[in-house]
């Protein structure tokens, strides 16, 4: 049986992120996962421009498989993206099958054509793991491949400044800022239609993204919810002379022990690549996080096998390959 999950629910929702957390962490122990004040303020946060649904699978009374629907609603919207999960000890039972086949009706009925999911693997399986055998018995295809990167901390603050003594003479007459939080009222504007822009520029393999209407509005509600999740988002941006932000990168680490930092997304405008500011951008934010913290001990980051210019700034910095996640579609 598959039931909605009601999002108020404590109770429930401790039951939904316990088996997520078992079923994500299955043999990949290590990996930096969110603790569960941090699930519940990213779910409880709202979204202006996409909706979340929340389905739970159940043998009896008891929780054995979880499934989240995004529907993007305000661009892309033919398009929605499924989190489907099922307890280790219940799978191979079709409780997988039944919560995709669940949020595919909803997606048809909803007038969409492309569903999307995606899942970890290690690098030496990617073509045969059981994920990925599930996501084709499903109607799926492969899409992208990205690859989890991790760099070790702390980075000796010589290196950051080789980094940036490297990347300064291409880009004078741009300043670079960091802001925790929130960027000044006046950065906004630019900062949004700059993020906006990510999604049409990072290659996303066989699937295209139109730009993502990023309104104030969506902003405010992303810096509350990083809020909500306890974490602290370090926001390091390139600004031309007249003040338009024209690179960014963010980085997010939690206010409470966990020794992770997140790196979010890192992009520069199309009109102003060529002058190292994504190394920049970088390699000041990850200062500015390691003057806050001595205790970090590492970076978690990810994007596309094919972003060779991403690529080539990480392996710089030392990031190390750890798996990959794989992207599959469904087009109806
Ligand atoms: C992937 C996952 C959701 C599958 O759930 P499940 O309930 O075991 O899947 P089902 O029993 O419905 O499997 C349906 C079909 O997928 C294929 N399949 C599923 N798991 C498989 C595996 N480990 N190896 C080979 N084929 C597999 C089979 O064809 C299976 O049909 P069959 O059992 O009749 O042969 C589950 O393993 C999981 O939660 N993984 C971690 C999260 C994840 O990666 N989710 C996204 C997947 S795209």
């Amino acid at each position: 049986m598959i039931d909605d999950v009601a999002l108020k629910d404590d109770t429930l929702m401790r039951e939904f992120y316990d088996l997520e957390r078992r079923s994500e962490l299955h043999g990949r122990p290590h990996s930096p996962h969110w603790d569960f004040d941090e699930f519940l303020g990213a779910i409880r946060s709202p979204d202006s421009g996409e909706r979340a649904e929340f389905f739970a699978a159940y043998d009896g009374d008891r929780m054995i498989g979880t499934a989240i629907l995004f529907s993007f609603l305000l661009d892309n919207t033919e398009k929605a993206w499924a989190v489907v999960n099922v307890d280790v000890p219940e799978r191979r039972r079709g409780v997988g099958r039944a919560l995709v086949e669940h949020v595919e009706q909803l997606v048809r009925a909803d007038g969409r054509t492309i569903l999307m999911t995606a899942s970890h693997l290690p690098f030496d399986d990617r073509e045969d793991h059981g994920y990925r055998k599930f996501a084709e018995a499903c109607g799926f295809e492969l899409s992208n491949f990205e690859v989890s990167r991790h760099l070790a901390l702390p980075v000796p603050d010589e290196r950051i400044q080789e980094w940036l003594d490297d990347a300064a003479p291409a880009h004078e007459g741009y300043t670079i800022e960091t802001f925790l939080g929130a960027v000044p009222d006046d950065l906004v504007d630019s900062l949004c239609l700059l993020l906006g822009q990510l999604a049409v520029d990072a290659p996303t393999g066989a699937v295209d993204f139109e730009e993502e209407a990023m309104t104030p509005q969506r902003y405010a509600e992303m810096i509350a919810a990083t809020d909500a999740m306890g974490r602290t988002r370090y926001e390091t941006v390139a600004l031309t002379p007249d003040r338009q932000v024209v690179a960014q990168s963010t980085l997010a680490l939690s206010q409470k022990d966990n020794t992770v930092v997140y790196q979010w997304g890192t992009f520069v405008h199309r009109e102003h690549r060529g002058h190292r500011l994504g190394l920049a951008t970088k390699a000041v934010n990850l200062r500015a996080v390691q003057a806050a913290r001595d205790d970090l001990t590492l970076v978690t980051t990810q994007n596309a096998e094919t972003n060779d210019y991403m690529v080539a700034i990480n392996e710089r910095m030392g990031f190390r390959p750890i798996e990959v996640h794989a992207e599959f579609v469904k087009r109806f």
